[in-house]
């Protein structure tokens, strides 16, 4: 294997970065023409026709209308009595919170049917993931690595959600996620601007299909732009301070990624970006995604995002929130009201243009004519009784939960159960909770559809040959209460075959405003598990959670832990089919975890530095813990054994635009089918700047039979081998690549090649 020493002597980089940099452009000019085909397809000039003939003919009110989101009652769907007026009034453009075929259609028929210029509704709604039939958090998605499982999830809720009179959804949710104690870490897919990307994609591919104006599709919704997760110490809300090399390399990708898939509105982030509150940072929302990306859809601001910038201090009063934002480039507020109040008297003063109100109409009514709204407002009041929760629906639940289970350790081992054990003792407070696995952002999600790992456990020992017997203890709450239930635990698990228990954080514990401090089993868990462990019996930990969790106690002593997540309304069928062998977990860790809080954050792709971490004290680590972490990103499993080998490139030398690619050979050594995750990685050797130690720059799932091998192959070109350099150009060095073929983001087969100026 090459030494640093020979790889740098392998590099042809001239000594002077100025002199050996050769700039890739024509990045920039893909870059440039991106984001325009917003559902799928150019505005169309019959659209622009359309809305400049409305524009001519709308007052000021009407305009801003346009521009306002209001909310109807979150629990029943339904719009409140002022709606009515409103929308036969044309004062209003969109609605959240509104569903159900009756009451958007009743709604909508006021404004198409009543209102002087009859400019259709659009309703918006957090279908995050799933409607009625939920599927595992964005960050469990995430874990299958497996982009069309998230593209079925996402279509399977626009479909639901459609068929109840949804046409917009405020997702996906593209936040790079490194600091798990932020609560929406779960509504990401975690710490990799490569994998995060991919899923981008893949779930606006699932929401918005490839017809602009499919009736069965949901508009998405890329939010929230730009560095959300960034926020400082993890506390939801907070600012985020960045260079600009970070924002470009990490937190804008999925973005793009998202926006190239067609996404057609943009949501602004809450939390203030380099000192700019993102709802009125013109850098972000209008050099970045007009300018450069040519985005010509609508941003929204998040929940009352425009007021709030009065708390943030940049905005003096309400009307000066209503013009930094519009004129920052938000098109429609969100819930606080200030653009209806404060937007006609300013353009009549003389403050404000009415051409920026103008353009930013124009990208309101842009959307509704792609979204064929003008065309068909209404919904097919018969979907709604037949396309929603189906037996389809419920098996792709299950299905999907599955490819998204991590087998973090397996030692013995323990699992799968198949049909040895006897008696299994299920303990813990999540094994037969029904509202937890549907996470934070519940839709139209009901807890009494939910099947808990106890009443899956319970029906697959009915069907079991043999007399498999289960026995339940809850042991103690997830948070809070006492240890009495512990005997009770420590009781079955005397008497049984094997210990299951069933672990972790309920769902008010990860998403919006639930940032944690500590991110440890809560309550007396880790005492119940340590107490059943103390039995002697084979254990297995079943972790539920919304965030990578710290556990070193279970990671040391437990021989079984099944990394679950929030896995939605199939989750318990998903967790027992694992378990007996019926599923073989495949999915990978999107998100590291930390053996402490106190690593945190804690990821990967860090920079380089001077001082690598070795045992040597004076390198970069802590003194009083192992260095890295206890689980690496794109970790991960299997009842199986993968082998990979014969890593080859098929060229060792590259120019600057060109590309090469990598094979490898993935080997099912083991004597069951299963799942590998291939996972490619790259480092630049010497480069202007410091650069990552590894960045993941390929993966594929791949499903083998016993014995059987299969070639895989990846294509690295310059989106992948360039950076930002100190001019913050997109550029591809020439120099040393190494490449790693790996089944986690630790270890793996190596190689170089080069890329080399002619
Ligand atoms: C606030 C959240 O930050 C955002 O993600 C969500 O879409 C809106 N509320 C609407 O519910």
């Amino acid at each position: 294997m090459a030494t640093p020493r020979n790889r740098k002597q392998l590099s042809a980089k001239p000594s002077r970065p100025e002199a050996r940099r050769w700039a890739w452009f024509a990045i920039l000019v893909i870059a440039g023409s991106a984001g325009s085909a917003s559902l799928g397809a150019p505005p169309g000039p019959e659209v622009e026709r359309r809305i400049d003939a409305l524009l001519a003919r709308m007052t000021i009110e009407e305009k801003v209308g346009q521009l306002q989101q209001v909310d109807g009652f979150p629990d029943t769907g339904r719009p409140r009595q002022e709606h009515f007026d409103l929308a036969r009034r044309g004062l209003i453009g969109s609605l959240m919170n509104v569903r159900g075929a009756g009451s958007t259609n009743g709604l909508q028929r006021v404004a198409v049917e009543e209102s002087r210029l009859k400019i259709p509704l659009l309703y918006g709604f957090d279908v995050i993931h799933g409607y009625r039939t939920i599927f595992p958090i964005p960050l469990g998605l995430a874990s299958s690595w497996d982009p069309a499982a998230v593209e079925r999830a996402s279509a399977v809720g626009a479909a639901e959600a459609s068929a109840s009179g949804v046409r917009w959804t405020f997702a996906p949710m593209l936040a790079v996620a490194r600091d798990p104690r932020w609560g929406r870490i779960s509504e990401s897919s975690g710490e990799d601007p490569y994998l995060a990307s991919a899923m981008a994609r893949a779930s606006v591919r699932g929401f918005q299909g490839t017809n602009d104006a499919d009736p069965t599709r949901l508009v998405a919704c890329a939010k929230h732009w730009v560095a959300y997760s960034a926020a400082e110490g993890g506390r939801d809300y907070n600012a985020a301070d960045l260079s600009e090399r970070t924002l470009r390399s990490v937190y804008f990708p999925p973005f793009k990624a998202a926006l190239d898939a067609g996404a057609a509105t943009v949501m602004s982030s809450l939390n203030a970006v380099n000192d700019v509150p993102a709802t009125a940072n013109p850098f972000l929302l209008t050099d970045v995604l007009r300018r450069e990306w040519k985005f010509d859809g609508l941003v929204i601001s998040d929940y009352k995002a425009v007021e709030q910038l009065i708390a943030h201090g940049v905005a003096a009063d309400p009307a000066d929130a209503a013009r930094q934002s519009i004129a920052a480039g938000i098109d429609m507020e969100e819930m606080s009201r200030l653009f209806g109040q404060h937007l006609p008297k300013l353009v009549a003063d003389g403050k404000l243009p009415v051409a920026t109100i103008d353009e930013a109409v124009r990208r309101v009514l842009r959307v509704k004519s792609r979204a064929g709204l003008f065309e068909r407002p209404y919904v097919d009041q018969g979907r709604e009784g037949k396309e929603i929760f189906t037996a389809e629906n419920l098996a792709a639940a299950r299905e999907v939960a599955g490819r998204c289970l991590v087998l973090l350790k397996n030692e013995g081992p323990v699992l799968p159960l198949g049909n040895r054990p006897r008696t299994i003792a299920l303990i813990g407070p999540l094994a037969d909770d029904r509202q937890s696995p549907m996470g934070h952002w519940l839709s139209d999600g009901r807890a009494g559809d939910v099947v808990s790992v106890l009443a899956a456990l319970r029906s697959k020992a009915a069907n079991q040959p043999g007399a498999t017997k289960v026995a339940y203890a809850k042991g103690c709450e997830v948070e809070g209460g006492t240890t009495e239930g512990f005997a009770e635990a420590v009781g079955i698990a005397r008497e049984a075959d094997v210990a299951v228990l069933v672990l972790g954080e309920s769902s008010e514990m990860s998403g919006e405003a639930s940032s944690r401090s500590s991110i440890g089993l809560p309550g007396h868990q880790l005492g119940l598990v340590q107490a059943v462990h103390a039995t002697g019996k084979p254990t297995v930990v079943v972790l539920m959670n919304g965030r990578p969790l710290a556990i070193p106690w279970v990671a040391d002593h437990v021989p079984a832990i099944l990394e679950a997540w929030l896995g939605g309304t199939q989750s318990g069928p998903a967790i027992v089919d694992a378990l007996f062998g019926d599923v073989n977990p495949g999915g990978k860790l999107p998100a590291t975890f930390p053996r402490a809080v106190g690593q945190v954050p804690l990821y990967y792709n860090h920079a380089n530095t001077g001082r690598p971490a070795t045992h040597f004290r004076y390198t970069s680590k802590y003194i009083d813990i192992p260095i890295g972490p206890q689980f690496p990103f794109g970790h991960g499993l299997s009842y199986t054994r993968f082998h990979l080998k014969e890593l080859s490139l098929d060229a060792r030398q590259i120019p600057p635009g060109g590309r090469v690619t990598a094979s490898v050979v993935v080997e099912n050594l083991g004597d069951r089918a299963g799942d590998e995750v291939v996972q490619l990685y790259l480092r630049d050797e010497v480069a202007s700047v410091t650069r990552p130690v590894r960045e993941l720059c390929g993966f594929e799932r791949v499903t083998l039979r016993p014995g059987e091998a299969k070639t895989v192959r990846f294509s690295i070109g310059p989106e992948e081998l360039g950076l930002y350099d100190r001019q913050m150009r997109f550029v591809v060095e020439p120099g040393g690549f190494r490449v790693t073929a790996g089944t986690s983001s630790v270890g793996g087969l190596e190689t170089t090649f080069e890329v080399v100026e002619r």
